[in-house]
């Protein structure tokens, strides 16, 4: 059984001194767990000094994005390339970016693509909006957002990344409405049988498969108990100290039971 993961999204919130005190904090409150990874994603600005500051025996870091090219006159970017040594994972396809920055389906493979060939694991994000779910298209959309995302990957690339369910709903920054751990599950489901289909039985239940939708302290357990759930990506709730810990408590209090 793979370690379960928690990852921290911290969004475009705290700046150095604010993210340094935060880390200060959950470093005080976090036990190292071998059965636990815990990985924080703050911004892009704060990535090198929390390198510098962080235990490695507790925590990992992400990115939050990139772009694909690995080199280039691109202003204003920074790629997996340059974040090479600094973080062990990069957030792909987030759907604020797939909403607020119009990223496409193609330019998510090809930050895929990047991501891997830096060797950085993805956190690919997938899920669909509220209108999909009503109009019935959420499998669809899964199916769509995989095929795509994956293309360039072979099985055992695939089989080392994570896969992020966050249906857009059950985010607190779209509508925040609590996904019931049920339908959950079949979304994860179909996601496992999704790779099945295209990379093969050992990618489907090796790859690493989070729930990515609004969790809190109370409420983490239920997703947590999911067949073949691997963890959470917790967005909001990582900000708060005192939270984020208990998250992260209760991930290792069930992963040991
Ligand atoms: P949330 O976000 O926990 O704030 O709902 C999760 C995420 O989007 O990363």
């Amino acid at each position: 059984m793979s370690k379960k993961l928690v990852v921290a999204n911290w969004k475009m919130h705290l700046n150095t001194s604010q993210a340094s005190l935060l880390l200060h904090r959950l470093q005080e409150r976090t036990r190292i767990h071998r059965e636990v990874e815990i990985v924080l994603a703050p911004s892009m600005l704060v990535l090198q000094p929390l390198s510098l500051q962080i235990d490695r025996r507790k925590f990992r870091l992400a990115a939050q994005n990139a772009y694909y090219k690995d080199e280039g006159p691109y202003t204003g970017e920074v790629s997996f390339t340059m974040l090479q040594d600094l973080v062990h994972y990069c957030i792909v396809g987030h759907s604020a970016r797939r909403v607020y920055f119009n990223e496409t389906l193609e330019e998510v493979r090809e930050k895929i693509s990047a991501c891997v060939r830096n060797n950085i694991t993805p956190i690919l994000c997938v899920g669909e909006t509220k209108q999909e779910k009503r109009l019935g298209e959420g499998r669809q959309v899964l199916h769509d957002q995989l095929v795509t995302a994956l293309s360039n990957l072979t099985a055992r690339e695939v089989e080392e990344m994570v896969i992020a369910y966050e249906p857009v709903w059950a985010i607190t920054t779209f509508d925040g409405i609590m996904a019931k751990p049920y339908d959950v599950q079949k979304s994860m489901d179909a996601i496992r049988s999704e790779i099945k289909e295209l990379y093969g039985k050992k990618a489907s239940e090796r790859v690493r498969v989070l729930y990515g939708g609004s969790v809190d302290d109370k409420d983490v357990g239920g997703y947590l108990e999911i067949e073949g759930c691997d963890g959470v990506l917790v967005g909001a709730a990582s900000l708060n100290y005192f939270q984020f810990s208990s998250i992260c408590e209760t991930v290792y209090q069930l992963s040991i039971k």
